[in-house]
């Protein structure tokens, strides 16, 4: 079986191509190395010691898009290509919406014309903005995004889903928590460009001495500690979902045209919760002051994640320590 992976030198990208290729799938990866390098190539390569197919390829390109699809017999996508940094979409609106809906709108135009029907999205919690009830199930109520990318999200589902009602598509939208963390092997990881906007690189960057102090926005949160609350999932553990997902549609197992999990670890941990689980996990100590709360942060976010567990089979097995070790890991490299 031969899988189309969008974005596939990315963060979540890359390693799901392992988990994919060590599962014996064949997997073609399209990336514009917008957000990647072609070193994660090799590093998926050393891992897994297969080498998947490679193109260069910017989704907006229609063309190029039309000809890859032509010559390329493909059973199953899954689509992470995608720009993802909530303040830059703030500042540029247009480049999200055609970086992330021209470009999906193109790929489920060819998904058509060549009868490929499987698709797997890479969606986000960020659809629920603060939600009323926690943990968050899969049928709470989306609410109006809080950032031209979260509405991209959105709309994405909602393209996917108006599609799925006028054609063969079968399509999973897996909404993500937090991701987080690396491979074991080291080998890939998370590679930020400039200042870290996430909490995670951001904080071994302070570890590692590239950054003076990690800033902890906002201590008078409404949770145990005044700290947000968020569902720091294992960047492994949600690469396994999409192996899952994969083969609940190529085994036409799903239950129907279009469906929604929310992929979390069910747990939620505060920034103080975090900062304390690195200090203890790496035997490091943190440099953190409290700041002011981040423009557009919700309070507390963290997954119920009955329905991924009892439908696809799948549950986080990876703790946050374990996260934050391979973050660590991962960053004494760099
Ligand atoms: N935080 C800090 N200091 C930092 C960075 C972050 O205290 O330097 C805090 C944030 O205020 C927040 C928590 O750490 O409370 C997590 O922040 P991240 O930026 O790591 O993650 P977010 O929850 O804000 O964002 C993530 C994804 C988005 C997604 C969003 C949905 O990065 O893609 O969840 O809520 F849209």
């Amino acid at each position: 079986m031969k899988i189309l992976v969008t974005g596939g030198l990315g963060f979540i990208g890359s390693h799901t191509v392992v988990e994919l290729q060590n599962e014996g799938f064949e997997v073609v990866i399209i990336d514009d190395l917008s957000n990647s390098t072609i070193d994660v190539l090799d590093g998926i390569i050393a891992i897994t010691n297969k080498k998947p197919e490679f193109h260069q390829i910017d989704l907006k390109d229609k063309s190029k898009v039309s000809n890859f699809f032509k010559s390329n017999k493909i059973d199953g996508v899954i689509h992470f290509a995608a720009s993802k940094a909530v303040g830059e979409s703030v500042n540029e609106p247009l480049k999200y919406y055609e970086n992330n809906i021209t470009t999906l709108i193109y790929l489920l135009q060819e998904m058509q014309k060549n009868k490929m029907n499987n698709l797997i999205f890479s969606s986000s919690c960020t659809v629920y903005g603060q939600a009323d009830e926690l943990p968050i199930t899969e049928k709470a109520p989306i609410k109006k995004a809080e950032s031209p990318y979260g509405n991209t999200k959105q709309m994405g589902e909602e393209i996917i889903e108006d599609t799925t009602k006028v054609s063969k598509l079968n399509a999973i939208a897996l909404r993500y928590f937090n991701p987080i963390g690396g491979h074991d092997s080291v080998l890939i990881g998370e590679l930020p460009i400039g200042v870290p906007q996430n909490l995670i690189p951001y904080v071994t960057q302070t570890a590692a001495g590239i950054r003076e102090c990690l800033s902890v926005f906002g201590d008078d949160y409404d949770t145990p500690d005044g700290t947000a609350v968020r569902d720091y999932i294992h960047v492994v553990d949600l690469a396994k979902a999409h192996i899952i997902a994969m083969k609940r549609l190529l085994s036409k197992n799903n239950k129907s045209q279009m469906e929604f999990f929310n992929i979390g670890t069910g747990k939620g941990s505060s920034v103080l919760d975090v900062i304390k689980a690195f200090e203890e996990a790496n035997n490091q100590k943190l440099n953190y002051k409290i700041e002011p709360r981040r423009v557009g942060d919700i309070t507390v976010a963290y997954a119920d994640t009955t329905l991924a567990n009892n439908e696809l089979g799948w549950q986080s097995e990876l703790t946050l320590q374990d996260s934050l070790r391979s973050a660590w890991l991962w960053q004494q490299k760099q």
